[in-house]
């Protein structure tokens, strides 16, 4: 068994291991559409007698993290033949896109797990939940009207490619768990209509809400039409949906939830401080449940947590099984130190904090941080507190 980087013609060889999973071999056209986001050095791949049975890559993000945008491996394309499962070729898919990320400077590692017992014992952590929701039309009024001063505009999707990613980039800018989209991003996944995603619903829409030309809010959604005795029983199926300030949030859920014909909106991946929650006069009514989302790795712990810019004065003891590099006693500006620990953890519930998704105090009830030195949580959680909750809209 040889683990190896891929050559660029064996892009499709090394997607073909978690395609197998969804039923599929991996197309011409889905393969071109992957080259053109994923670099072949960044794809891992378990080759035995001359066949490719695994592989795992990585795309290279700009990650926002709570005060800074950082590199990231988001990491995807997992997969393993079931011929060769449970033999350690994941484990030592996994050894290989550490290291290389750790040698390429990248702090952090992100994936979305298809199930959530594989990742933790490479140091990944859970570190964002997620929600999806159902609102039923007729519950589907806000306690305020909101004030947007826009207007709403169906766009082409050339004319989408020109002004949604605007809007999306000043989100993600300052939206922990969310990552910059590319031109080719855009052009081959956020907005490739997919005939495989749409599951009975129509083509892809996208609508802008704008004001004197510029971009507040979009949403990129399907209609699946239906009718009961006569009666119109479609939904909206919200894909994304987004605003640069909260009159354009609200403005641009008003839009969705007043589609006539439609009986209900339906949207997944939402953050779980979403402001439907305070926007609704019946937030009882939408019918919301809540995942796991990200998983974060800190590959490097010394230089994700100076990315943070973290201020105070908490000694934190992390241990790291997977790499090494890490297991070390840290200041909040990243430095090592020799100094004695206010608390320790492993690297993964680390992770699970860093993001600001959950609190030192919610790692202390689940007995994940030992607290050494009394008040040192609440010195931690003061130092790591975000105003926002983490947010990935995308499975990447
Ligand atoms: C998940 C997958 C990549 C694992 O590959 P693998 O080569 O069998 O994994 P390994 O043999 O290296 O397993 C390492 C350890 O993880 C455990 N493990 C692996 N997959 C697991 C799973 N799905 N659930 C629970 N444990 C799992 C193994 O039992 C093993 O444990 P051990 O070290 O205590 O013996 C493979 O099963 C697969 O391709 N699954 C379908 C596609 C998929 O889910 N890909 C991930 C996309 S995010």
């Amino acid at each position: 068994m040889q683990i190896r980087q891929a050559r660029p013609e064996e892009l499709k060889s090394g997607i073909a291991p978690v395609s197998h999973y969804f039923g599929n071999a991996p197309t011409e056209e889905n393969v071109r559409r992957f080259a053109r986001v994923l670099r072949p050095e960044r794809m891992q791949l378990a080759e035995e007698d001359g066949q490719i049975v695994g592989g795992a890559s990585a795309f290279e993000f700009q990650f926002t993290v709570p005060g800074a945008i950082v590199p990231c491996a988001g990491v995807t394309v997992v997969g393993v033949l079931p011929t060769h499962t449970r033999r350690g070729i994941l484990t030592a898919l996994m050894r290989a896109q550490l290291d290389d990320a750790h040698e390429r400077g990248e702090p952090v590692a992100a994936l979305w797990a298809s199930e959530e017992t594989i990742y933790g014992r490479y140091g990944y952590g859970m570190a964002a939940l997620s929600g999806e929701a159902e609102i039923q039309r007729v519950y589907g009024a806000f306690r305020k009207a909101s004030e947007h001063g826009g207007s709403f505009r169906l766009l082409s999707r050339d004319e989408a490619l020109e002004a949604i990613p605007p809007v999306y980039a000043r989100v993600a800018a300052e939206t922990p768990g969310m990552f910059a989209r590319p031109r080719e991003w855009w052009e081959g996944r956020a907005l490739h209509d997919s005939e495989f995603r749409r599951d009975g619903a129509g083509e892809m829409v996208h609508v802008l809400l704008e004001r004197d030309r510029e971009g507040l809010a979009y949403a990129i959604y399907r209609l699946r039409m239906d009718f009961d005795a006569g009666s119109s029983t479609g939904e909206v199926r919200v894909i994304e949906a987004m605003g640069i300030s909260p009159e354009a949030t609200a403005g641009i859920w008003r839009y969705l939830l007043d589609v006539d014909w439609m009986e209900r909106v339906q949207a997944e991946l939402l953050p779980i401080d979403h402001p439907l929650f305070l926007l609704l006069a019946q937030p009882r009514r939408m019918r919301f449940r809540v995942g796991d989302s990200l998983w974060l790795r800190l590959v490097d712990v010394g230089g994700a947590l100076a990315a943070r810019s973290l201020e105070g004065d908490v000694v934190l003891e992390v241990a790291d099984a997977f790499c090494p590099w890490n297991a070390a006693c840290y200041s909040l500006n990243g430095a090592k130190t020799t100094e004695d620990a206010d608390l320790s953890l492993d690297v993964a519930d680390l992770a699970t904090v860093y993001l600001g998704g959950f609190t030192f105090a919610q790692l202390q009830r689940a007995g994940l941080v030992q607290e050494v030195t009394p008040g040192a949580i609440a010195r931690a959680d003061a130092a790591f507190r975000s105003d926002r909750a983490p947010w990935c809209p995308e499975i990447f």
